[in-house]
């Protein structure tokens, strides 16, 4: 039985270090940058409560699914999806939802890339006491100057594609294990310090009122931003958590360990957006700022308090970290699909596979500058366009790779393996890994599994059709 052998790859220590790799995986930029801004630009509490409902009712029992079927299919996401399809006697096909996660990853690492490579800028910045006693115009003139920088950009983008590269070729015991145990422990710090500042700030309550004050009339605007963003943050849909599920070793409670990792997260999301806009109103800008909006606000916040150029330095590297915990996740389910399809080594997978995403990224880099006005999914007066030459309306090359891939990719994939594990994975292959102690909560993971998510991603998508 598939099940009873080890991962090729490598197998975690403990269940702790999947612990490590999944919380490692779900907090990351998405938690500190892209949540804040995101719920800024959809006007705050509305975007936050679906968010909240998607992360409870869809995006943890997904997250439950794959690492279910991770763990059952000890291969990567698409080979492993290809042998328990085969065992439960269903198309060979269901590997195509594996294929299009793993590829989404990918994607989503050409752009991750770019925004942590802000970070390395700002770690730099912070350290040559770029930010003393700067005001919001300066600080949103500074973020301009590196964004408009095609080669500045392009640099801290390689240097953190090269780093996490480096780790996944070193494989998952010495590299990604390793990468682990020291990064884990700092991100902890990261959490504290956000939460310690975030209260410290005398606007503490006007976040609070922004990010969970909603009419439900605003609900449907955001409604599709929120599920994606659900699906991004806790690493959903795309195979990475799958295939962290493939090194665990047997025996170990599933069912508490995904709720760890989906609370903590949503935990790091509050906090910042707790600590981030609380400064967005103190220094008067506007909460919609976009992507921006972290580099903008919290370079405000550091330069005008004491010390706050060693916190801003602890602060962005933190945020760099993090990121990488991340970056690696991504990486991983193309590079473990391609060792086992190619024979070659893990070094030169690597190599080719993180080149790839480079190249892809570069048109990210370009997009804040060289490219700004070529724009995808246009519409204007002559009706509906792929793509366009234009400074208004449509997505750059960076904001169509976003909508792609949070907005449609993933909820697709999440869909997948969610009626994968629902329906096609045998009831007692699924009971079996599970291992609950309460045998009330199988029928109620059933049920979430084979109705509440499907049926909750579809609602979304149809409400998004019709709004
Ligand atoms: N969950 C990560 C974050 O919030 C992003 C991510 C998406 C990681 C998809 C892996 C796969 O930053
Ligand atoms: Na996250």
């Amino acid at each position: 039985m598939a099940n009873e052998q080890q991962s090729i790859h490598g197998v975690w220590a403990s269940r702790w270090v999947f612990i490590l790799a999944a919380t490692g995986s779900a907090v990351g930029l998405g938690n500190i940058w892209k949540f804040p801004y995101m719920a800024g630009v959809y006007g705050g509490g509305a975007f936050v409560a679906v968010y909240l409902v998607c992360i409870a009712l869809i995006g943890a029992p997904i997250m439950l699914a794959e690492t279910v079927l991770g763990r059952r299919g000890r291969q990567s996401p698409v080979n492993s999806l290809r042998s328990l399809a085969q065992a439960s006697n269903a198309s060979p096909r269901w590997a195509w939802a594996a294929m299009i996660g793993m590829i989404a990853a990918l994607m989503i690492l050409s752009f991750y890339s770019v925004v942590a490579g802000w970070a390395l800028d700002y770690i730099l910045g912070m350290g040559r006491g770029a930010f003393a006693g700067i005001s919001g115009q300066g600080a949103a003139a500074r973020f301009s100057s590196l964004t408009d920088d095609p080669w500045r950009l392009a640099g801290w983008h390689s240097l953190f594609m090269l780093i996490t590269a480096l780790i996944i070729a070193r494989g998952v015991v010495a590299g990604l294990e390793k990468a682990l145990r020291i990064m884990m422990p700092m991100l902890f710090v990261l959490l504290v310090v956000l939460f310690g500042y975030s209260l410290s700030t005398g606007h503490f309550m006007e976040g609070v009122r922004f990010l969970f004050h909603f009419d439900l009339a605003e609900v449907p605007a955001g409604i599709l931003a929120a599920m994606g963003h659900a699906f991004f943050t806790l690493s959903v849909g795309v195979g990475s958590i799958m295939v962290f599920g493939a090194y665990m070793p047997r025996h170990a409670s599933i069912g508490r360990t995904v709720i760890t990792v989906a609370l903590l997260d949503t935990l790091v999301a509050l906090t910042a957006g707790m600590a981030l806009f609380p400064v967005v109103f103190a220094a008067g800008l506007e909460p919609s700022a976009g992507p921006g909006l972290m580099f903008v606000t919290l370079p405000i916040a550091f330069g005008n308090i004491a010390l706050g150029e060693v916190f801003g330095l602890l602060f962005f590297l933190l945020v760099a970290i993090a990121a990488w915990s991340s970056a690696i996740s991504m990486l991983e389910p193309a590079v473990a699909y391609g060792v086992e399809r190619s024979g070659w080594s893990r070094p030169s997978v690597t190599a080719v596979i993180a080149a790839l995403c480079w190249l892809v990224g570069m048109g990210t880099v370009l997009s804040f500058n060289v490219l700004a006005d070529a724009r995808f999914m246009v519409t204007d007066d002559t009706g509906w366009h792929w793509f366009a030459w234009t400074d208004s309306g449509g997505r750059t090359f960076f904001e169509s790779i976003d909508y792609l891939t949070s907005r449609i990719l993933l909820p697709l994939g999440g869909l997948s393996f969610c009626l994968f594990g629902g329906w096609v994975l045998s009831r007692d292959a699924l009971r079996e890994e599970l291992s609950l102690k309460h045998p009330w909560l199988f029928p109620m993971i059933l049920c979430l599994l084979r109705y509440v998510a499907p049926a909750g991603v579809i609602v979304v998508f149809v409400t998004e059709l019709f709004k």
